[in-house]
């Protein structure tokens, strides 16, 4: 325990007292910048009691005139802030899992950040008791950017509050708010990505008063979250906001999504026609006209994108500086990471075995095997596609279909093994040369490829598939409260004593990472990443193996090495 810091924290205290309101009849109460928030305790898996704030703003709400402005600052509350449920998710479709999930509410006013502490740390303002400050793990959920929140019915904390360590989840602006660029000083993009910077910065002004450690603050996230996470850790703009990253299932260089303009254009160019918009108007009128649009509109036209791209629409976008807005992604992440931007953070790369088979359902429903059957350019990453020279398309093409299809036989299955190799693993083990090539700090890499029978993701999507699909990782450390249900002993992801111990070890691995900066309390267990990227294998709980590129790795490096060689030249 560090004298220090109780010092600090002691005379932090005395200048947050709560003496001034009533805050008698909160479970759990303290103060913000804003004001006094008052919280309710709850449960953990392990029967002890965690403090639970849920959706705190942490800025001005969006709304009206400002709903494509970059985030002003909060604003005081009228009294004691109630943060004992959460707050409205930000407006979306959810094509996966809405029809899964209870109805949530759903509004502009949807800026939250949700702060659960284990109880027996957290400082109670009341008896002046102080405590030791915790490690904090702040959460980017993903969702394609299209959906999602970080909400307790997803990421339930249930399993992380039995460890020592402070959970910080948020929500951002999504799809359309969060990601149309216009590429003009009106809407040039982005938003999303400041709106999690802004988070990152509340959590620096306030989480003391939570019991968190502002020097200690893992940056994480997984799929779209772990772009973002990564995105945000090469960024100009995020400088002292953290100390490491994880990234799991997506990180922001060469992977899921394009940040060119040509791609924006294509997306724009379905979206205005949808909401009947002309884009062509002098770009202020444009901007007005997408001010003056209900919701519904914009949800429409987001819409309307997903039913012709499947699952991804607007993205991150490489900036033009503009007047009012922080520029947050002045390059290409490749070239930010080859620059050395984040080399200072340990971080942590995750993936999963199957990581495309999650896509099945959705790309099934819009009928995505035809569309390639018509459009066979489009079983290469878009990323890469978007990238290319025009003219080496056809070869690139020609490449991809006899690796995968020989030449012909395109069905969705093939197609999403390729994904997995192409969009997830190759892009996230040249991160991890990449990285060793700059001299970056500890790079730790796993692949998740335990094979629970009875996965809530397996039983409510009625799949069966080899490996481990993308996000069955994370659901051993956050509970899946909307399909667990509530907590009984019974569904403790207790399908069987492995998914439970699974769990445990997942939970304990990732907490490690937050609170010691590195995932095994052994490093020989776990060594940080080398030229040779080995990895950890994670197919047994409680079982490391350290273990070296399987040949089918091996294999697609190549084969991704030569795509990109045709693609770009380098
Ligand atoms: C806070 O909100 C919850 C749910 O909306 C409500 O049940 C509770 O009474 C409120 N608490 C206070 C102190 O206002
Ligand atoms: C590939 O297609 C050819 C004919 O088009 C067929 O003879 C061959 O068996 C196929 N190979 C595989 C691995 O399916
Ligand atoms: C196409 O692939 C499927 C699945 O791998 C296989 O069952 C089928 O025989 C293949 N057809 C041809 C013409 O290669
Ligand atoms: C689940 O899939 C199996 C085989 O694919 C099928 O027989 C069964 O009817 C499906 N169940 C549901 C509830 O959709
Ligand atoms: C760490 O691992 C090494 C090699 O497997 C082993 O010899 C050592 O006992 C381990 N240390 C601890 C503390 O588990
Ligand atoms: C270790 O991982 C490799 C995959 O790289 C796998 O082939 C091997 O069976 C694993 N070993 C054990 C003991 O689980």
């Amino acid at each position: 325990m560090n004298t220090f810091r109780v010092i600090v924290f002691a005379v932090l205290y005395c200048a947050t007292c709560l003496c001034d309101l009533d805050v008698s009849s909160c479970e759990v109460a303290t103060r913000t910048e804003q004001g006094l928030v008052c919280g309710r305790r709850r449960k953990a898996t392990n029967g002890e009691d965690y403090a639970s704030f849920r959706g705190i703003p942490y800025a001005k709400q969006p709304l009206g005139r400002l709903r494509f402005k970059e985030l002003r600052p909060a604003e005081p509350f009228h009294g004691v802030f109630n943060a004992t449920e959460t707050g409205p998710i930000c407006p979306q479709v959810d094509i996966f899992f809405g029809p899964l999930m209870a109805p949530r509410s759903m509004g502009e006013d949807c800026i939250r950040i949700n702060i659960h502490v284990p109880y027996q740390f957290f400082p109670d303002v009341r008896t002046g008791s102080t405590k030791q400050l915790l490690p904090v793990f702040f959460w980017i959920h993903g969702g394609s950017l299209n959906y999602g929140s970080g909400d307790p019915d997803f990421y339930g904390p249930e399993y992380l509050m039995t460890k020592d360590i402070i959970l910080v989840t948020i929500n951002y602006r999504l799809n359309v708010f969060g990601f149309l660029s216009l590429g003009n000083k009106y809407i040039p993009g982005n938003n999303g990505i400041r709106d999690c910077i802004a988070a990152l910065k509340w959590v620096q002004k306030n989480i003391r008063n939570f019991g968190g450690d502002p020097d200690r603050v893992t940056l994480a996230g997984q799929s779209a979250g772990g772009v973002l996470a990564h995105m945000i850790s090469v960024s100009p703009a995020s400088k002292g906001l953290f100390k490491q990253v994880a990234a799991l299932s997506g990180q922001s260089a060469y992977g899921m999504f394009s940040y060119s303009r040509k791609y924006a254009s294509i997306v724009n160019a379905i979206f205005f026609i949808a909401i009947g918009i002309n884009p062509l108007q002098p770009p202020k009128k444009v901007h007005d006209d997408l001010v003056a649009a209900p919701l519904e509109r914009l949800l429409y036209g987001q819409k309307a994108i997903l039913d012709v791209l499947g699952v991804v629409a607007f993205v991150p976008i490489i900036e033009t500086p503009q007047p009012s807005f922080t520029t947050v992604l002045p390059k290409e992440p490749e070239e930010l990471v080859n620059e050395g931007a984040g080399k200072e953070y340990p971080t942590i790369i995750g993936l999963c075995s199957n990581e495309g088979i999650i896509l099945y359902p959705r790309l099934k429903e819009v009928h995505m095997a035809e569309k390639l059957k018509m459009m066979p350019a489009l079983t290469l990453p878009l990323s890469l596609l978007m990238a290319a020279n025009l003219e080496t398309i056809p070869v690139l093409t020609t490449i991809q279909l006899a690796k995968y299809f020989n030449y012909t036989n395109i069905t969705l299955i093939k197609f999403l093994n390729s994904v997995t190799d192409l969009s997830y693993t190759y892009p996230a083990q040249r991160l991890a040369r990449k990285r060793l090539a700059t001299g970056a700090a500890k790079t730790y890499f796993y692949q998740f490829n335990y094979k629970s029978k009875k996965h809530p993701l397996k039983l409510r999507f009625n799949m069966t598939y080899p490996g481990a699909a993308h996000l069955e990782d994370i659901t051993y450390f956050f509970r899946l409260n909307a399909f667990l249900g509530p907590q009984t002993k019974l569904n403790e992801l207790a399908h069987s004593d492995d998914d439970s111990r699974m769990k445990d070890w997942m939970t304990t691995m990732i907490s490690n990472f937050v609170i010691n900066g590195s995932p095994a309390v052994n490093e020989s267990d776990w060594p940080p990443c080398q030229e040779d990227l080995r990895y950890q294998h994670i197919e047994k709980p409680f079982k490391y193996n350290f273990t070296t590129l399987t040949p089918y790795m091996k294999d697609n490096i190549k084969y991704c090495n030569r795509l990109f060689k045709i693609a770009l030249g380098v």
